[in-house]
Order: C-alpha cells, then sequence, then structure tokens
C-alpha cells in the first residue's frame, strides 16, 4: 500500500459513522485472561534463509531470484539493498542457537535454500554437498540443544536458473522440480526432522512476485499470473506431500503442512449483509485459495464466482482462476497434516459498490476496500496495526472452516518504526502480550492450536523494505562488519511467557514488564559504544512517529554535546 492510498483509507474511514468507538459488543477483547497454555505446546521463533543468512554466492550456492531481483538494483528495494551478507547467519550458527538457548524457545522455525542445496533447481543435475552439510549441521546442533527444528522447504527464493529456464512458478512443471528437491530435504534430514513446511506465505510470494512486482521475480501481469502461480504451487505442494506419504512416513514419522498468511477481515458494518459478504471474501481470496483446496478439494466458490464472472465481462472465453481436474480435486484434498498461519494483522472491510476502472487485477477481483481504525497502534511497517482480537477471530474462523486442523502458528510479530537503535521495545512486548493472550482464548474456545511461532529472531533483509522494517527479538547491528546482535527488552517478556506456559497470574506478569524493560536501558547504553553513524535515526514515513520523532530528538541531542565537547 502507498502513503497516498492510507491516506484516502484514513481519510473514508472517518466518514464512516461509529467506527472510531471502541469494539461493538465484545467485551471478551477488553479483558485479560490469565491462564496457562496445554502441556506441551510447543514455543519458537522464526527466520527465513534469504532475509538471514547472507553467503549468497558461497560455498557452491547457486543465484536465486532474489539474488538477481537485489543485484539489478532497480530502486525496487528501498536504498537498492541485497542480502548478499545481511546477518551473516550461515556463518553465525553456534552464536544465533545461544540467542534460541536464551529464549527458552523449543522449536526453531528457519527455511532451507534451494539454490545452496541445488545450485540450478535440479535435483537431477547437481546437488550440492557443501549445502547439505551446512544444513545437517545446522539440524543436529538444535537437537543437541533440545531445539526442535520446524523446516519450510521453500520461503520465496527460487533458484533463479529455474525462473529463467521455466517462467518460474508460472510454469507447471515447477511442481516435479519441488517434489525432486523436496525429497532430496526428506532423504537427507528427514530423520531428524519431524516438521516441514512446504511454502511460506504464498500469497504474498505470488501477489508481489507476479502480479505487483514489488517481488522477486518481479513480474507485473496483473490478474493472471498470480492466479496460475499459486495454481502450480498447491500442485507442488500436494506432490511433495504425497510424495512424504508415500515414501518416508512410515520410516520418519514426522508432519508435512503448507503455512499461510492471512489478516483478520471484520466487517465494517457487522448488521450489513454487504459488508459480511465482502469480509468473507477477503479471508476466502486471501486463505481460502490456497487452504481450501488443500482441505476441501477447490478454489472457494466465491473465488470461482467473481473471477469467472469478471473473466466473462472482459470478454474471455475461460476464467483467469485456472480450474482443477476432478482427479486433480481428489489428489490435492487432504494433503496437510497440519495448517500453518501467520497472522499480524487485521482490516475493516467493507464492499465495494463503485466499478473499478482499472483492469484486471487481483485486488479488483475482490471487490472490497479495506479500512483500518486510526486509533489502532500503528507499528514499523506502515500496513501493520496491533488489532489483537482479530487473532482470535481468525483461528476460530481456520477451525470451523477447515474441520479443526492442529494449527501451527508459523508467524506473528510487529517491527520497529526506525533505523534507531531502540533496544526498549515495549510496543513489541504489548504486541505479543496481547497477541499470544488471544491465542489463548482462542484455545480456550476449542482451537487446536498446537504451537506458536514469533516472528523473527533476528532483525533481518525485509524484501523490498531493505532493512528498515525490523522484526527481531535481537537487533542486529547491519553497519558493523561482525554483525553483533543486542537482545531487545522483548528477549526477556518472551522468554518469561515461555518459562511460565502463559500468563499465571496478573502479579507475576506485572513483574515481567518492569524486569524487562530494567534490562534494556543496560544494553542500550553497550550498544552506544557502536559507531554514532549508526545510531542516527532515519525517518523513512511521510508522517513522522513519535517514537521515531523521540529518536531524532536523542540523536540531535547526542549530536549536539558531542560538537560542544572539545575534540
Ligand atoms: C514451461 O517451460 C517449458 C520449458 O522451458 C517451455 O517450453 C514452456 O513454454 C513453458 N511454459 C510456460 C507457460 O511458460
Ligand atoms: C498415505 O499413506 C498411507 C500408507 O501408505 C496410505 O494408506 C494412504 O492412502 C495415503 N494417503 C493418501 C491420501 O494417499
Amino acid at each position: 500500500m502507498n502513503p497516498v492510498q492510507v491516506v484516502t483509507l484514513w481519510c473514508m474511514l472517518l466518514l464512516v459513522p461509529g467506527l472510531r468507538a471502541p469494539r461493538r459488543g465484545s467485551p471478551e477483547e477488553a479483558s485479560f485472561y490469565y491462564g496457562t497454555f496445554p502441556p506441551g505446546f510447543s514455543w519458537g521463533v522464526g527466520s527465513s534463509a534469504y532475509q538471514t543468512e547472507g553467503a549468497w554466492d558461497q560455498d557452491g550456492k547457486g543465484p536465486s531470484i532474489w539474488d538477481a531481483f537485489t543485484h539489478s538494483r532497480t530502486g525496487k528495494v528501498l536504498g537498492d539493498e541485497t542480502a548478499d551478507t545481511s546477518c551473516d547467519g550461515y556463518y553465525k550458527v553456534e552464536e544465533d542457537i545461544v540467542l534460541l538457548r536464551e529464549l527458552h524457545v523449543s522449536h526453531y522455525r528457519f527455511s532451507l535454500s534451494w539454490p545452496r542445496l541445488l545450485p540450478t533447481g535440479v535435483r537431477a543435475e547437481q546437488v550440492n554437498k557443501e549445502g547439505v552439510k551446512f544444513y545437517s549441521d545446522l539440524i543436529d546442533a538444535l537437537l543437541k540443544s533440545n531445539i526442535t527444528p520446524i523446516v519450510t522447504l521453500h520461503h520465496w527464493d527460487l533458484p533463479q536458473l529455474l525462473q529463467a529456464q521455466y517462467g518460474g512458478w508460472q510454469n507447471v512443471s515447477m511442481a516435479g522440480h519441488f517434489r525432486d528437491y523436496a525429497d532430496l530435504c526428506f532423504e537427507a534430514f528427514g530423520d531428524r526432522v519431524k516438521h516441514w513446511v512446504t511454502f511460506s506465505d504464498p500469497r504474498a510470494m505470488v501477489e508481489h512476485g507476479y502480479e505487483t512486482g514489488h517481488h522477486a521475480p518481479g513480474l507485473k501481469h496483473p490478474g493472471t499470473s498470480l492466479y496460475r502461480a499459486a495454481h502450480h504451487i498447491i500442485k507442488a505442494h500436494a506432490q511433495a506431500w504425497h510424495s512424504y506419504n508415500n515414501t518416508w512416513r512410515s520410516k520418519q514419522k514426522g508432519l508435512v503442512g503448507i503455512s499461510l498468511n492471512c489478516g483478520w477481515g471484520e466487517p465494517v458494518d457487522i448488521s450489513n449483509p454487504k459488508d459480511i459478504e465482502a469480509a468473507e471474501r477477503y479471508l476466502q481470496f486471501c486463505l481460502g485459495w490456497f487452504a481450501n483446496p488443500i482441505y476441501a478439494g477447490d478454489y472457494p466458490q466465491v473465488m470461482k464466482d467473481h473471477i469467472g464472472r469478471k473473466s466473462t465481462e472482459q470478454g474471455l472465453d475461460v476464467s483467469r482462476l485456472p480450474v482443477f481436474s476432478l482427479q486433480e480435486k481428489g489428489y490435492i484434498k487432504g494433503t496437510s497434516d497440519f495448517l500453518g498461519l501467520g497472522h499480524f494483522t487485521t482490516r475493516y472491510i467493507t464492499g465495494r459498490n463503485y466499478p473499478s476502472r482499472q483492469g484486471p487485477s487481483y485486488q479488483n477481483d475482490r471487490d472490497l476496500v479495506e479500512l483500518v481504525d486510526p486509533n489502532w497502534p500503528d507499528l514499523g511497517s506502515r500496513w501493520l496495526y496491533s488489532v489483537p482480537w482479530g487473532f482470535r477471530r481468525l483461528l476460530n474462523f481456520a477451525q470451523t472452516q477447515y474441520g479443526d486442523p492442529p494449527i501451527y502458528v508459523m508467524e506473528n510479530g510487529a517491527s520497529q518504526k526506525c533505523h534507531c537503535t531502540h533496544l526498549c521495545d515495549e510496543w513489541r512486548i504489548q504486541y505479543l502480550k496481547g497477541y499470544v493472550n488471544e491465542m489463548l482464548k482462542a484455545i480456550k474456545d476449542g482451537a487446536n492450536i498446537r504451537g506458536y511461532t514469533s516472528w523473527s529472531l533476528l532483525d533481518k533483509f525485509e524484501w523490498d523494505k531493505g532493512y528498515t522494517d525490523r522484526y527481531g527479538f535481537y537487533y542486529v547491528e547491519f553497519n558493523s562488519r561482525n554483525k553483533p546482535r543486542y537482545p531487545k527488552a522483548s528477549v526477556q517478556y518472551y522468554k518469561k511467557i515461555i518459562i511460565a506456559n502463559g500468563f499465571p497470574n496478573a502479579r507475576e506478569v506485572e513483574s515481567w514488564h518492569h524486569e524487562a524493560l530494567e534490562t534494556c536501558s543496560v544494553n542500550n547504553q553497550l550498544l552506544a559504544t557502536e559507531p554514532l553513524l549508526s545510531h542516527m535515526c532515519v525517518a523513512s514515513e511521510i508522517v513522522v512517529p513519535t517514537v521515531c520523532a523521540l529518536c531524532v530528538l536523542t540523536a540531535a541531542l547526542l549530536l549536539t554535546l558531542l560538537l560542544r565537547s572539545p575534540c
């Protein structure tokens, strides 16, 4: 979303009567629920290969579409940044495992880089032994520390050669290549890895990669390529699942699922059927697009209806949404041992009752308008507002829509507003506390939630946002050669939740907050010994948010003091 759009939405929102009032008719949202999670509930943090590893061309790794995209330096990535080195995670396995132990997590979710394992993308052509060894050692090191690996096969970094040769996910041959790659991973690591995620947030991957062009491979074919890419991703997922089920499950006894990201869509006016339908469309176009084929064998009816009708209006003979054959439906249905969910924020949804002047696109196909409440706390990323109650609703929706599947929350977290080194991340603590509490309520409602992955372990390369959005529990000083990590206050807080397995009582939870904020001021001083330049806060937003403003003031003060002191 660009700033102009957000402003428009805000203005529109102010025109919607009653919306600025606190959430109607849901007293449970105001009350904090004290209690603990079921025994064995798994707590973790996540990351992904391209965002953290660096070593982009080391030890036999082939290029990915993200290497090609960032190296083209076309201004599509903020500051033309690359993740060539990023956090240097490739060289810091032991160091990062110390951080995981400090957090007391029971699992760590990370992704394998497909081109690090298969430099050309094709298993039959070349397997990179050094890549296999790297991940094998990482898995061993985690297990030695009693940390369960949750392994994502594909988190957006497709081998560049597959893009060049086949046009990437637009081509159905990708499904077979993905299955071969998945099979290699099951074979090489499946004796130790019992939780596999085939794809992470495939919706964003195809929307930004093939529709808006904001992400690699940077294609802009609105309204067509993303549906085709998604179609092939769903087939690829199913093939990998079947391969596991047929060949590996009996020996390895693990689970294979997919991880889908979706916000919650709340009708603007809950007494207006048009808004209710629009909110339902929002969820079906987001979550149902992938989850419905996997759980029910086909795309959601509302997607087929809307895209089909619009395709006809646009003079096409067939729908832009591809069709699964009867045989494919049977093959795809039931190919998930758990549902992975990523969730960050919520939108109010209203039906769009004016025709769009633009051509076919995913956005237009949905016929809806997304709004935000200006009262919601906004966090670092422009799209990310803290609305904990939406999380519970999404979890309950997933529970009822897909037949009460085991759910693993695979991503949930908040970023930071500016470049400034601010280790006292109180807003992340508030976000974490609110969202984890709503998840606890969803479990109380009956959702079968097995684990929670907070996003993310480290500050890292944030795709088209470069290094400006910081999601980490640990601050990474990217300007330093050595990429040192520093704990933010939220490390202490999350650790307390994990050790207590929830929120035991008000007195204790209060004390966590104070303790967390005490430690961070000490760490802030530590960090202050780093060069001044890296402390300057660059306000990248048009409206300078309060926290950022504070940072600017502090930086200015520091500068003044420095200039005054005789050098
Ligand atoms: C898929 O890849 C093959 C092999 O490169 C190519 O011949 C075919 O045209 C591609 N199909 C599409 C739809 O791009
Ligand atoms: C999964 O594998 C088991 C054991 O081989 C088999 O009985 C079952 O039919 C398979 N499931 C599917 C959906 O193919």
